[in-house]
């Protein structure tokens, strides 16, 4: 099959979270399985720095429409491996900047302009090179216009672009909503501006047009694809999404072996493995000498590796901080976010030296090392649509404590649900649920066999692509 794939973010050439993990690896994983893939992304200043961008050459020329005027895009493209090429979408007064959605304060303010000029370079790069793609799939709200300026786009022209169209909600918290103002700038006919089309509450939604306007809707766990479908988790799209419903799945995420195997990882002190897990204690010594806890220190460390927002559950957290102050157990947290989080994290980190210890950068290599060098992974999301970081540190024999929400119900074991298959610790998005989950984490670790029992039954989980490309597969048939 001829499979495109376009996305805002896309490992190893820029990554802000799990999306760029999951479409790289997706896309891998169908170049893998025989696939010819082509993935687009837009040419940011930091793709371009990648190296393995260094060897991409000028393919096409476009000029795209924005409204009443035209913008130009030079298109590069390489290949990094067998069955799968890379198109970057290239235009300095988009993409050369330092950012990739905002300056770190707050997110750019042509941001409409940027994703509709992106979702039509794509479409206009598949027009002029006749690509003629049996799947055509869009990820997240900054694709989301894709699916319907590529049919109109295809209706214009008298042209088939692709047989069908697939859209992935990774986070239905992040929805692309824009002033109308915009609208005239993706020239599509004005019967769109309606509530049949992309309007939402006056505004503009991105995702509303995924979800509306391709032939399926997917997204990243089963569970999310129940939860969006309801107030509480549908962030407003829930109406829309149950619209949806009969072309809904949802399939859950995979890992990449080769980027996230502790027998093989390059960016450990030490490799270990499920029969001998030697190596953990030295990524645990490594650890503790990083980021500063006193040395030598017994307890139970808790790592915690991700974007500081209230949707990975940093508020249950902070609130938790007696725990870390009572009990001998130490806190890792490697992340950036909002300012109010990053603050009061480090207030507490300057409270408890030695005890509680933080990273506040994007870091490759300390993301592996907190996953390799804990023994609990934190994750109390308030809303989880898969998570990675989960199976990463069961990969890792690091047991996860996590919310029952999202991807994490479809990903990790309870111990006291399931004595001889529980892979983990799960409780209720709440200050008192994440609080019985750390003491449960302490009882735990008090008895080393049952501890290592879990800690092995987490390793021998296969958390691989094969089963999520298997439900794609079906999906991309289904649809032809
Ligand atoms: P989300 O996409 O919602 O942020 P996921 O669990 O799906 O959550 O994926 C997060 C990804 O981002 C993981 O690969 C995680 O290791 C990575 N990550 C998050 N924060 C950092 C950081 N500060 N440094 C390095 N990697 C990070
Ligand atoms: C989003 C979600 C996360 C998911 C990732 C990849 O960023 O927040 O739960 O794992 O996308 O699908």
């Amino acid at each position: 099959m001829k499979i495109v794939h376009a996305a805002s973010e896309v490992y190893p050439y820029v990554k802000t979270g799990g999306l760029a993990d999951a479409v790289g690896a997706l896309a891998s994983t169908f170049a893998d399985r025989g696939h010819a893939v082509s993935v687009f992304l837009p040419g940011y200043r930091l793709a371009l720095e990648h190296p393995a961008t260094a060897g991409a050459e000028r393919k096409l020329r476009l000029k795209i429409e924005m409204g009443d005027r035209f913008a130009s895009s030079d298109v590069f493209v390489f290949s990094p491996k067998k069955n799968l090429t890379i198109y970057l979408i290239c235009r300095e007064e988009f993409f050369d900047r330092r950012g990739i959605y905002g300056n770190g304060e707050r997110d750019y303010e042509d941001n409409d302009n940027r994703y509709i000029f992106f979702a039509k370079a794509v479409v206009e790069t598949l027009r002029l090179l006749e690509f003629k793609a049996d799947i055509v799939h869009a990820h997240d709200w900054p694709t989301g216009l894709l699916p319907v300026l590529l049919r109109y786009a295809e209706r214009r022209h008298g042209v088939t672009l692709a047989l069908k169209t697939v859209y992935t909600i990774h986070n239905i918290a992040f929805q692309g909503v824009f002033s109308m103002r915009s609208f005239p700038r993706t020239n599509l006919p004005e019967e769109l501006m309606g509530i049949d089309g992309l309007e939402y509450y006056g505004q503009m939604s991105f995702m509303k047009g995924g979800l509306l306007f391709a032939d399926h809707v997917t997204t990243v766990s089963p569970q999310y694809a129940k939860e969006i479908q309801t107030p509480d988790f549908g962030c407003g799209l829930d109406g829309v999404v149950q619209s949806r419903a009969a072309d809904l799945v949802g399939l859950i995420n995979g890992i990449d072996r080769s980027v996230w195997d502790p027998s093989i990882d390059a960016l450990l002190p030490a490799r270990y493995s499920s029969e001998d897990l030697a190596g953990k204690a030295v990524c645990r010594t490594e650890l503790i000498k990083r980021m500063g806890l006193t040395p030598g220190f017994k307890g139970p460390i808790f790592g915690m590796v991700a974007r500081l927002t209230e949707q990975k559950g940093i508020s249950l957290l902070l609130a938790n901080r007696d725990f870390f102050i009572n009990q001998t157990a130490a806190l890792i947290v490697l992340g950036k976010g909002d300012g109010r989080f990053e603050k009061a994290l480090k207030e507490l980190a300057d409270d408890l030296p030695g005890k509680v210890a933080l990273a506040m950068r994007l870091d490759e290599g300390m993301s592996h090392l907190v996953e390799a060098g804990s023994d609990f992974f934190v994750m109390p999301s308030l809303f989880e649509p898969c998570g990675l970081n989960q199976m990463y540190s069961q990969a890792y024999g690091t047991v996860p404590l996590v919310t029952r929400v999202g991807g994490l119900v479809d990903t990790v074991v309870d111990i006291v649900d399931q004595p001889s298959a529980g892979t983990g610790i799960m409780f209720a998005p709440t200050v008192e649920g994440l609080q019985s989950g750390l003491h449960r984490a302490l009882a735990l670790f008090a008895n080393r066999p049952a501890y290592q029992a879990v800690q092995r039954r987490c390793m021998q989980r296969d958390f691989s692509w094969t089963q999520a490309a298997v439900g794609y597969e079906n999906l991309y048939g289904d649809t032809l």
